[in-house]
């Protein structure tokens, strides 16, 4: 399952009630990052649109494809199209599935968008097959993607952290956003400080350990022991150590850690030694072990014990283009 976490991270809610205008905002990162690929066969020649979808015209986008509408006015946590946009750069789902990922304020003008009901103004675009009929958008149902409902419930009865916690805990140079708006839990990261973070931002997270849902720890100077703040996060279901010095010493530290789903051991100098606690992880739904210090054998054993969880030990390649006959939809399930 593709963690939908970096998805749904609460953008900086923008202070101005000034709504989105369609065509001057929205349809230039449509044009300029996704028609290309979904577009009328006729302009691209011949070729269909991947996925069985066009977002070429109003009709197309609110059609959707063969597993639905894409968008649900009103309901950015409902919309394939909004959780799509803003995964992981390396996640293999993530839209547009080549190039840079759309930017912070790309994805916060399409969920803010969709949010305010998906209005196209005076917009029209490429003509449906019947331009009379343009489908009724789908009104939001309740149903969750799972992800949302496991966050939901995790988040149940755990108190905000204050205004002035996350001040404090923000002087780690970390960001720190709720995992969703109006969300008790929190995704920390440390991206854009990786350089400069070591363990004193670690264990700056303390006081607002019991809120993390997600740790971004990726490519910083943090060490084994720094990591037994982790132990605090009763709740954390995602947390990144790829390209870090840690080795499997640290790994002892998450033995407790049993809401753990995915853990990014990218790059690190974890060995087989750390193979056992990973197995123990009931939970745990991704592992990703590729240029870590993990043996095929080691990794062999992990997944004939796990057969449940998805042990990444290859380089993760873009998803292979489909060939023609069936690239209407694909099998894929929607998320
Ligand atoms: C390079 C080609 C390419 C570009 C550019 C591209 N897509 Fe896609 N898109 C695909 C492919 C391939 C699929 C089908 C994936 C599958 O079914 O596994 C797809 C499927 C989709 C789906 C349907 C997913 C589902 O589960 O039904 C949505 C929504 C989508 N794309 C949105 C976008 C958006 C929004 C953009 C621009 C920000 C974009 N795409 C840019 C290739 C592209």
């Amino acid at each position: 399952m593709s963690m939908l976490l970096q998805a749904l991270i609460a953008l900086p809610v923008s202070l101005d009630s000034v709504s989105v205008d369609f065509r001057q905002e929205v349809l230039p990162i449509l044009q300029s990052r996704c028609v290309e690929c979904h577009q009328d066969p006729a302009k691209n020649s011949g070729k269909r649109p991947k996925g069985g979808l066009r977002l070429d015209g109003k009709y197309w986008i609110l059609e959707g494809n063969k597993f639905g509408p894409v968008i649900v006015p009103g309901s950015p946590l409902e919309s394939t199209l909004i959780n799509l946009i803003g995964l992981e750069a390396d996640d293999p789902d993530r839209m547009p599935p080549k190039g840079d990922k759309l930017s912070n304020n790309e994805v916060n003008t399409l969920r803010r968008w969709v949010t305010e009901g998906a209005h196209f103004g005076d917009w029209t675009g490429a003509p449906g097959p019947n331009e009379v009929n343009v489908p009724t958008p789908k009104p939001p149902t309740g149903k969750l993607p799972t992800i949302i409902q496991r966050l939901l419930k995790l988040g149940e009865g755990v108190t905000p952290i204050t205004e002035s916690a996350r001040i404090l805990a923000a002087g780690a140079r970390g960001t720190i956003s709720p995992v969703f708006p109006s969300s008790p839990l929190l995704s920390v990261s440390f991206t854009s400080h990786q350089g400069r973070t070591g363990t004193r931002d670690l264990l700056s997270l303390a006081p607002i350990a019991e809120n993390i849902a997600t740790l971004d720890l990726g490519r910083t100077r943090i060490t084994n022991a720094s990591l037994a703040v982790t132990a605090k996060m009763s709740r954390l279901m995602k947390l990144d150590l790829r390209q870090t010095n840690i080795t499997s010493e640290a790994i002892q530290h998450l033995i407790g850690a049993s809401n753990l789903r995915s853990l990014n051991l990218f790059s690190s100098e974890v060995d087989d030694s750390a193979l056992s606690i990973i197995a123990s992880l009931n939970k745990l739904e991704t592992v990703y072990l590729w240029q870590s210090k993990c043996t095929a054998a080691g990794v062999q054993k992990l997944r004939a014990e796990r057969p449940d969880m998805r042990v990444i030990y290859e380089a993760i390649l873009p998803p292979p283009e489909r060939p023609a006959p069936d690239d209407s939809g694909g099998q894929r399930r929607r998320r």
